[in-house]
């Protein structure tokens, strides 16, 4: 029944009880699409659907059945005739039975009590067990049943010819060390192996799973992205990394496919990731403190528990106002930018200073402030030079601005009024730079590098002076006005520098 020795079945239940998830219905098209994934990714056993639940179900499975997958295909059902018969009705090579064991759904849901449990388990395992298919059986909600009764339903599972023998964690609530006893115990009431399912109530399924294959479960079931009733089953990957990182134990699943099924489950299930979650959420291999990128470019093992290679996924840096020059510098050189020292500072503070306004600094609003940055006139080199900006707006007022500007160090002020606060803004440059520099605005346009309302603002520009010398200059700003006059006071001072240059080669 077990793969080698050292290897842990992988059960994945992603079809069944991961498609229980609330709001979770797939297509039988979109379920085989599944399996096929799930079988090159290497799981053992895919629990393929509950067929008597409906048509679709049914026609899902036998769907999933002609695959010819090199995993085996199984279906779920109650310990039931109807249920056992829809499913080797879809000729399935493995039939995972069940009925529950504890006195709360004995009572509540079954209304049976203790000895028609164990007729039933008997009954309806041989049942299965006739039509030649392997036979898992669980006992539902095992943790919460009483362990003489545990043992005994578990024996009668044995003595009726099942394969394997399935203990879930039902609602979540054993601990690591209550799940470690009682798979300890089943382990030594039977003979056949022992797998182990368990639901993420207390979020601690994996943790619990875990436990499970420590105490001799050679089986998991799990699902992936950790789908599921209420807060899902164990997730595959953070169980599979688990096992082979943490606990030096194998299976046959191939990891590196791993983020690639995530992807697509959460797809066609439609239900998201969260950014943080273990191995296959967004920020898993995401870094943003200065600190953190800085130990991460000296080597990986600083902050990577695992290569995200393994799982198919990449490590990336994140621009905001933890990052460091270290780690904007890597992020723009992978798309062959290299800024100067003294850009890269100024870089780096133009995105913490999006980053202090509680803005989040995309990978877009990075490379407009690089852009800008570099293909801009640094420092010494500045003829003008923005001092102070104020625009003031409204719809019962006419937009007025007063701008102060440097030219080689001196200042002027201008004040001006327009149709809008940029107009008003770049009115109030013209009047002061007219007599050094007869600009004229060519071109404008304004591109948002985010959706949001709190987008980086990128303005693009061509100012173009009487001789016909067209300069391209850009900003990138959360607030348009400050880019728009930015990026004029930069196409002002390229054009000037132009000029300077023409008449100093003149005069050789
Ligand atoms: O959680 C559970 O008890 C189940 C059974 C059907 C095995 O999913
Ligand atoms: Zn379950």
């Amino acid at each position: 029944m077990t793969s080698k020795k050292d290897k842990i079945r992988i059960f994945d239940t992603t079809l069944r009880d991961g498609e229980q998830t609330p709001g979770v219905s797939l297509t039988p098209e979109e379920k085989m699409e599944i399996a096929v994934k799930l079988d090159e990714l290497g799981v053992d056993v895919i629990e393929a659907g509950f067929p008597i639940v409906s048509k679709g179900e049914l026609e899902a499975t036998k769907l999933i059945m002609k695959q010819g997958l090199k995993s085996k295909v199984c279906g779920l059902a109650r310990a039931e005739q109807k249920d056992i018969d829809a499913a080797l009705e879809c000729e399935v090579p493995y039939v995972h039975v069940f009925i529950a064991t504890s006195e709360i759904h004995m009572k509540h849901k079954l209304r049976m009590n203790k000895t028609q449990v164990l007729e039933a388990t008997s009954k309806w395992v041989d049942y299965t067990k006739q039509h030649g298919v392997i036979v898992e059986f669980s006992p539902e909600d095992a943790t919460r049943t009483e362990p003489s009764f545990l043992r005994k339903v578990l024996k009668a599972a044995e003595d009726a010819g099942a394969d394997i023998i399935n203990v879930p964690d039902t609602v979540g609530t054993a601990t690591p060390e209550k799940i470690y006893e009682v798979i300890s115990q089943s382990v030594s009431t039977v003979k056949i192996p022992i797998s182990v399912h368990c639901h993420n109530d207390f979020g601690l399924a994996v943790a619990n799973s875990l436990a499970g294959v420590r105490a001799g479960a050679l089986q998991a079931h799990v699902t992936i992205n950790g789908l599921g009733e209420r807060a899902g089953n164990a997730s595959l990957e953070e169980f599979v990394l688990s096992l082979h990182f943490l606990e030096n134990k194998k299976t046959n699943i191939d990891t590196q496919l791993i983020y690639e099924i995530s992807r697509l489950v959460s797809r066609l299930t439609g239900v998201m990731v969260q950014p943080n979650k273990a191995i296959v959420g967004e920020n898993a291999f995401g870094h943003e403190s200065g600190i953190h990128t800085h130990g991460m470019l000296k080597s990986h093992l600083t902050y990577e528990p695992i290569k995200p290679e393994i799982v198919g996924r990449k490590t990336w840096f994140q621009a905001g106002k933890h990052a460091g020059g270290h780690g904007l510098a890597a992020k723009l050189a992978e798309d062959g930018l290299r800024p100067t020292k003294d850009q890269m500072k100024e870089i780096t503070r133009r995105v913490k200073d999006i980053g202090d306004k509680g803005k989040a600094v995309t990978d877009a609003d990075l490379f407009a402030i690089a852009k800008a940055v570099v293909g801009g006139v640094s420092g010494e080199k500045k003829i003008i030079d923005l001092e102070n900006l104020t625009v003031v707006t409204g719809t019962a007022m006419v937009p007025t601005s007063s701008v102060k500007i440097l030219i080689d160090g001196k200042e002027y002020i201008a004040s001006e009024t327009g149709v809008g606060p940029v107009d008003a803004a770049l009115k109030a440059i013209y009047r002061i730079v007219k007599p050094l520099a007869n600009v004229r605005l060519k071109e404008y346009r304004l591109e948002a590098t985010t959706g949001g309302s709190d987008a980086l603002a990128e303005v693009l520009i061509k100012v173009e002076d009487p001789d016909g010398n067209i300069v391209s200059a850009r900003a990138a700003r959360t607030d348009v006005v400050t880019a728009s006059v930015e990026a004029m006071i930069e196409g002002i001072n390229k054009t000037l520098i132009k000029r300077r240059k023409k008449i100093s080669t003149n005069k050789k």
